[in-house]
């Protein structure tokens, strides 16, 4: 389990949210709806109401207490705005120790190294106080930002799935990276 709910790096909060944050996570989503849509899966009709984030974030902090995820979301200390997350998924410990990354960021925030200084700090604090082994992200070839924040963070390319993952309603193909802790 992760020591806190809430960490910082140079120009970011990192933080772990309960529902009663629904509003700006909503807001967020809103105002980011075009700019994700070839990135993401395609959204239920409800995604985008209160209820639906609440429900969702309510899972996931009962998911981050299973230790099987940790959402953390972006804020930047600067104007204390949400303008992000950063998502570890499908933990699994054991002799595997491993699981899924994701990111999103704003529109409005992009190209400013932000994704990069909190996928940074978030994969040492998943290794160091959460004692992870491995950690997996998948890419669409034509991500150009995605692959550049790989690239930056010294994540290894490990192999290629075709038609891996349904983004935007069509099976896409993903290139996967994956970065190990060294000291376990
Ligand atoms: C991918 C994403 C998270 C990157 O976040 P970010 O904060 O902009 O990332 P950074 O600023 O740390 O790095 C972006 C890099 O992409 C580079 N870049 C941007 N546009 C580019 C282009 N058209 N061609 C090549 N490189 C480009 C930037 O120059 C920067 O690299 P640099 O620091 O070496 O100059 C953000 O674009 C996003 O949320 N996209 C939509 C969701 C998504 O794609 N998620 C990932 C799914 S795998």
């Amino acid at each position: 389990m992760l020591k806190q709910t809430r960490y910082d790096s140079d120009r970011l909060y990192l933080r772990i949210l309960k529902p009663r944050y629904a509003m700006e996570v909503l807001e967020y989503f809103k105002r980011n709806h075009s700019f994700l849509t070839q990135w993401e899966p395609k959204r239920q009709k409800n995604f985008y109401t209160l209820s639906y984030q609440k429900r969702q974030l309510s899972m996931e902090y009962s998911m981050y207490r299973d230790n099987s995820l940790a959402r953390f979301w972006i804020y930047k200390k600067e104007d204390n705005r949400l303008i992000g997350n950063v998502c570890y998924s499908n933990i699994i410990m054991c002799n595997f120790k491993s699981c899924y990354l994701g990111y999103k960021l704003d529109k409005d925030e992009i190209n400013k190294g932000y994704m990069t200084e909190a996928i940074k700090r978030t994969v040492e604090i998943m290794f160091e106080d959460f004692g992870l082994h491995r950690i997996e992200a998948n890419v669409i070839p034509r991500n150009v930002r995605s692959l550049s924040v790989m690239k930056k963070l010294g994540f290894e390319k490990e192999g290629f799935s075709r038609r891996y993952l349904e983004i935007n309603g069509k099976w896409e193909d993903h290139i996967h990276f994956a970065v190990y802790n060294d000291k376990i």
